[in-house]
């Protein structure tokens, strides 16, 4: 089989390492790609957005399947325009994303499908979110718990967590008066802040059977102890010991299924990734938001545990045959991706810097360096992106594994890298808490 990636980050490299080890596979193809794509693969030069070259290179080179890794292609309608021209391909198709690139959409479908979810209004214009606001919270300046949201994509920007009423005031002014987030904020939902520990619960689906994955855990702001401005994500662990056996099959009865039930329904059947990032609260897990792919970094810990043939398991989706497959097998052992990046992420950053270490770091057992924001410049390794790579390891428990991916890290060098030093510590802390 032929298999093209879609995408140039660490996601695609975990899903092209891993279709690699599928004997099935013969090449395996990501556009664009990145360096280290271009050591476990083939890249080829195309944009994970310029749809029309893409289908193109399907054709001409008949791709078996394409798995596609970022949300702005499925937004954009890639999986329509492959299946229009009768190429096998694994993603939502466009009317499916919406889930994730409308916040209206998604928010409208958790409440028509009675899922768990903070209470939300949806605005248009700035005069009457700003009316609700000063509405809602009456003479109280400095406490207004609410999150004001872009409806489309902006790249995890456009979610603004209020703590003040003049937040709010300012978010709703970036987005519908100053227009930061262009068309993304012709609409806003404002919705209460919610209140506990993060988690990032994946499942694969054919629109009818659900096939949850392993929870993760994302760390999404900058710096330690989670402070500083949000990113795409710092580090991943899973399994986290936070979702348990209970919990997980809880949300899988109240989350997943009736999402995937509803958008059947309304006749938008969603084939692929399921990602509900959600919050545990003290009344249970709320959905904050779907994706409509594997997270990033979420996907290379999971990818790392996952020992069945992944290929089996995308083609079932595509085939609407996934209730006939068994079951996905897991490395019982923790596995935990550190994200190193270029000095000045999430804000501006330089690119180009030489980076050294990366083999020392792989040769070691039951490690894999990821490649994200890197390219190659005469055979030599350089930094391309904020989020260069991702450092993970798979260890005896989430202590080892941290402990392997951190030794690991140690050996990586370029001018300006950085990363934080406890990615998996809320599990550990977790555990601690539930000893006593
Ligand atoms: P989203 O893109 O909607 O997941 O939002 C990005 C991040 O904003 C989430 O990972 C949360 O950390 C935070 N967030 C979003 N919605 C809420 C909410 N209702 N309450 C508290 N935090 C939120
Ligand atoms: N790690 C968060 C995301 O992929 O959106």
């Amino acid at each position: 089989m032929k298999i093209l990636v879609i995408g140039g980050g660490g996601r695609e490299h975990a899903l092209a390492w891993k279709i690699r080890q599928s004997p099935r596979v013969t090449r395996i193809y990501v556009a664009p790609g990145n360096a280290g794509t271009a050591r476990d693969a083939e890249n080829v030069p195309i944009a994970a957005e310029d749809i029309p070259s893409l289908v193109k290179f399907a054709k001409q080179e008949k791709i078996d399947l394409t798995v596609v890794g970022p949300e702005a292609a499925l937004a954009l309608g890639i999986v329509d325009a492959f299946q229009n021209s009768g190429l096998r391909i694994f993603g939502p198709t466009q009317i499916a994303s919406q889930l994730e690139s409308s916040k209206v959409f998604c928010k409208s479908l958790l409440r028509q499908a009675d899922v768990p979810t903070a209470d939300f209004q949806v605005f248009r214009e700035a005069d009457d979110a700003m009316r609700f606001i000063k509405g809602r919270f009456p003479g109280e300046r400095d406490r207004c718990p609410v999150v004001v949201k872009a409806d489309g994509l902006a790249a995890g920007k456009g979610v603004i967590v209020c703590k003040r009423r003049d937040d709010a005031l300012e978010a709703i002014d970036r987005i519908a008066r100053r227009k930061e987030f262009g068309k993304a904020g012709s609409q806003m939902v404002i919705e209460e802040r919610l209140e506990g520990q993060e988690a990032s619960v994946l499942a694969i689906t054919d629109g009818r059977t659900i096939v949850p994955l392993p929870p993760a855990q994302d760390h999404k702001p900058a710096f330690d102890g989670d402070a500083g401005p949000n990113t795409g994500g710092m580090g991943a662990y899973c399994p986290t010991p936070i979702v348990d056996d209970t919990m997980m099959a809880w949300i899988e009865e109240h989350v997943l299924v009736p999402t995937v039930h509803a958008m059947k329904r309304n006749r938008k059947p969603f084939r692929g990734v399921l990602y509900a990032g959600l919050m545990l609260t003290n009344t249970g897990p709320k959905v904050l938001e779907f994706n409509v792919r594997f997270g990033d970094p979420e996907c290379q810990p999971l990818l790392m545990r996952l020992k069945s043939d992944l290929v089996d398991i995308l083609e079932a989706v595509v085939d609407q045959r996934l209730d006939q497959i068994e079951a996905p097998v897991w490395d019982p052992r923790p596995a935990i991706c550190v994200v190193m990046a270029s000095q000045g992420y999430p804000g501006d950053y330089q690119k180009g810097r030489p980076i050294t270490g990366i083999d020392a770091a792989d040769e070691m057992p039951d490690v894999k360096v990821f490649h994200a924001g890197t390219k190659l410049i005469d055979q030599e390794v350089v930094t391309d992106g904020g989020r260069v790579l991702g450092v993970t390891a798979l260890g005896t428990s989430i202590s080892d594994a941290k402990l392997q991916a951190y030794t690991a890290v140690q050996k990586v060098r370029w001018a300006g890298s950085w990363c934080r030093k406890d990615i998996s510590d809320k599990a550990v802390q977790f555990l601690e808490t539930q000893n006593v």
